[in-house]
């Protein structure tokens, strides 16, 4: 098409005219043939545009937690581009220990930022399937058990990355809560799990985060592969919650050309890749939404309709991002970038131990810091499977330490050592461990302290995906050379580098306990602020974390429950997840959901309520004062549980209904004020398939986390 100087231009390229506008003109000027085109792979990454009318193609790219490299065309390796390194932001487990729903903002900002300079349409990420097992591959992509939590740091996300005319997409939707058997694996749970604990993040990024696009996982549900599931996607997703934006398969997710144009799926990538492993070299024409649905419309087997509405959300994505007329340009590894990187994982890293203030170690109170574990020195941005990165930097804990400390100070070695991070097997270490553990002991005994820096790495079963992990257990020997160390020097502290819980049989030898996640490019630097006092610790654990598997909900019922029996999986712990299992059923967990200590003290007044009797519709605020008591600046998470002691149907014995991050320097104190809606407490009715508030008396408790209550009101619903 010519436009000529004095012709106006098509209402599709007019950026003054609504969107919806804009994306019926485009309906209407493209062929049968352009849109089904629009509605599937061209490359690994891409799909196509209408090239004729200048609309662009769509480019996603992986992941949540760092914008990837640029891929060969229809391979899973590096491109080889060499302007292509990205800021590596901590995990998003990480995220969620922050507690503070701000920093999701900044994360969101930046990270599409770095997509949006990459010229990228669609972000894949974030990731928000609840930790259901401590063994999931996946769980450090997530934002941890409580589904309140995830839905309160989903939406700023969602909002940040989008700001930058960068389409967020939430996945894996839903239930991808396990990876053995992630493709075929059908979950079976009740309607009451389902939108109590699994779905209210995704429903969060939906209407409150009006996110742009959303993918389908692996898994079924009720025997429909969730990438073309006519309850998940048709009823729940686009019905009932008004999802407007694009729905796109994960790779490899889609089996049915009927199934994929009736129930919902909008763009089918990846088609006979199976994750990351294998790539069959099958044409993009013969994928389930190519030929056989160009063929199923031509012989009137499909309804043109069901086509229209797939390509009007395929170019309403489109006029929402690349062709948006106030896309900003995005930055790329900028200083600013490092910065909310850094901060961040400040943030997030939990303290989780600290006897005799073994922390903070301020510069020049030890003369010799022994540094010992593979962790310390090992690149934990790559490994893990999609979300494996490509970065300009990363600063080790050892170089961290060695930046704060002074190198002169600090002497590493590697004390164990796995083997190099591969996708979809393992390869053991060729160095011999019990030569490594006797070098660390030496290193130990004549040390004044020892900072131990192990957990798990990315590698397969180590947090990755497709495999899940084997047990709770650290592997590669770490639980014996944890306990030799401290034979050697009994000031030995850990700090664990992991995006999941670990069983610690040493725990109560060592002083000192920190998670630390995976940190991304300022790993280091964040975790020697942590250590070294510049930063005062107030990440909060977004899971619970079991002294023994067998203790999680998930475990509890036998293989059925977890990990299936390799074609149906029991979710038979119900809406019992988390910590809402280990309450109800009084069984004390290592640590906590929520928990985290500080290097100063808080001291918590009695909360108030302005009622004692509110409406189901009505809100009742609390507030009590929060005081810093101690000689630092530190932040304290408040988290505002509900039980309901009383009633008809089972109930978790707390469940998280609000947070609120306070900051308070040395000596000061804050009235702080939670206005909770009562609708909030309703449980979701199977028998009237809608969310209920019963009436009677509800417990609401604060506190420091789910164990540590710091006071309790009751309120009267009526
Ligand atoms: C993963 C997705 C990822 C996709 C593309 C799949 O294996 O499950 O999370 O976005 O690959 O790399």
């Amino acid at each position: 098409m010519v436009v000529s100087a004095q012709q106006k231009l098509p209402v599709y390229l007019d950026v003054t005219k609504p969107i919806e506008e804009r994306v019926e003109n485009a309906l209407s000027l493209i062929t049968t043939e352009e849109k089904v085109a629009l509605c599937l792979a061209q490359s690994k990454f891409s799909s196509k545009g209408v090239a004729r009318l200048g609309i662009p193609e769509v480019w996603s790219v992986d992941g949540s937690h760092g914008v990837s490299d640029e891929k060969i065309w229809d391979e899973w390796g590096g491109a080889g581009w060499t302007n292509d390194s990205c800021t590596a932001f901590p995990a998003l487990t990480c995220l969620a220990a922050t507690f503070n729903p701000d920093l999701s903002l900044l994360y969101g900002k930046s990270i599409g930022e770095e997509a949006r300079y990459r010229n990228k349409t669609m972000l894949l990420g974030p990731g928000v399937n609840i930790y259901r097992t401590p063994l999931n591959g996946r769980n450090f992509e997530y934002m941890g058990e409580d589904p309140y939590l995830a839905s309160r740091m989903v939406v700023p996300y969602v909002q940040g990355v989008q700001s930058n005319g960068v389409a967020a997409c939430v996945k894996h939707f839903a239930m991808n809560n396990q990876e053995i058997c992630r493709g075929e694996i059908n979950v079976n749970l009740s309607e009451r799990a389902l939108h109590e604990i699994y779905l209210p993040a995704f429903k969060a990024a939906v209407q409150e985060g009006n996110a742009w696009s959303i993918m389908g996982s692996y898994n079924r549900l009720r025997g429909e592969h969730c990438c073309h599931s006519n309850f998940l996607l048709n009823k729940i997703l686009k019905n009932d919650w008004k999802f407007d934006g694009v729905v796109i398969s994960d790779w490899g997710g889609v089996h049915s050309t009927d199934e994929a144009v009736n129930n919902g799926l909008d763009i089918e990538m990846g088609t006979y890749t199976n994750g990351l492993t294998t790539t069959g070299h099958f044409p993009f024409s013969e994928y389930y939404l190519a030929n056989p649905f160009r063929k199923g419309i031509k012989d009137g087997k499909y309804d043109m309709a069901l086509l229209d509405d797939k390509a009007r959300r395929i170019l309403r994505l489109i006029f929402r991002t690349t062709m948006s007329a106030n896309r900003p340009f995005g930055r790329f590894v900028s200083p600013e970038h490092s910065e909310a990187a850094r901060k961040i994982a400040g943030e997030g890293i939990v303290l989780l131990k600290n006897d005799n203030q073994f922390f903070p170690i301020p510069a020049g109170k030890y003369k010799k810091i022994a540094v010992i574990g593979e962790n310390a020195s090992r690149s934990l941005v790559v490994g893990g499977g999609s979300t494996s990165l490509k970065v300009a930097y990363e600063v080790s804990p050892l170089q961290g330490l060695k930046d704060k400390y002074g190198g002169d100070h600090i002497i590493y070695t590697l004390g164990y050592a796995s083997g190099p991070s591969m996708y979809g097997r393992e390869e053991p270490s060729r160095l011999n461990a019990d030569s490594l553990m006797a070098a660390a002991i030496e290193v130990a005994k004549d040390a004044d302290i020892v900072l131990y820096v192990g957990g798990l790495n990315k590698n397969y079963f180590q947090d990755c995906e497709s495999g899940d992990r084997k047990s709770l257990d650290l592997p590669f020997g770490q639980d014996k050379l944890i306990d030799a160390l401290l034979n050697a020097n009994k000031n030995t502290a850990v700090i664990l580098l992991s995006g999941n819980a670990v069983a610690m049989p040493w725990i109560d030898k060592v002083p000192a306990i920190v998670q630390g996640w995976y940190l991304g490019s300022e790993a280091g630097n964040a975790l020697a602020d942590v250590i070294s006092g510049d930063i005062n610790p107030s990440g909060k654990l977004p899971f619970t974390f079991p002294k023994k598997l067998e203790d999680s909900g998930a475990h509890s019922f036998g293989k059925l429950c977890y990990p299936g029996d390799s074609v149906n999986v029991y979710y038979k712990e119900d809406i019992l997840v988390g910590y809402r299992w280990f309450d109800t059923k009084k069984i004390a967990p290592l640590f906590p959901f929520g928990y985290g200590l500080s290097y100063t003290t808080f001291a918590w007044s009695k909360p108030a309520v302005d009622k004692v009797e509110a409406k189901a519709d009505g809100t009742v605020k609390l507030s009590f004062v929060l005081a810093n008591t101690g000689k630092v600046d530190g932040a304290e998470t408040a988290q505002l549980y509900v039980s309901k002691p009383a009633s008809a149907v089972s109930r978790a014995a707390r469940e998280l209904k609000a947070f609120k991050k306070v900051f308070l320097k040395a000596g000061e104190s804050k009235t702080v004020t939670f206005d909770v809606p009562v609708s909030s407490f309703a449980y979701y009715n199977e028998a009237k398939s809608g969310w209920e508030v019963e009436p009677g008396t509800y417990t609401l408790i604060l506190g420091s986390s789910s164990h540590d209550i710091k006071g309790k009101v009751d309120l009267k619903v009526k």
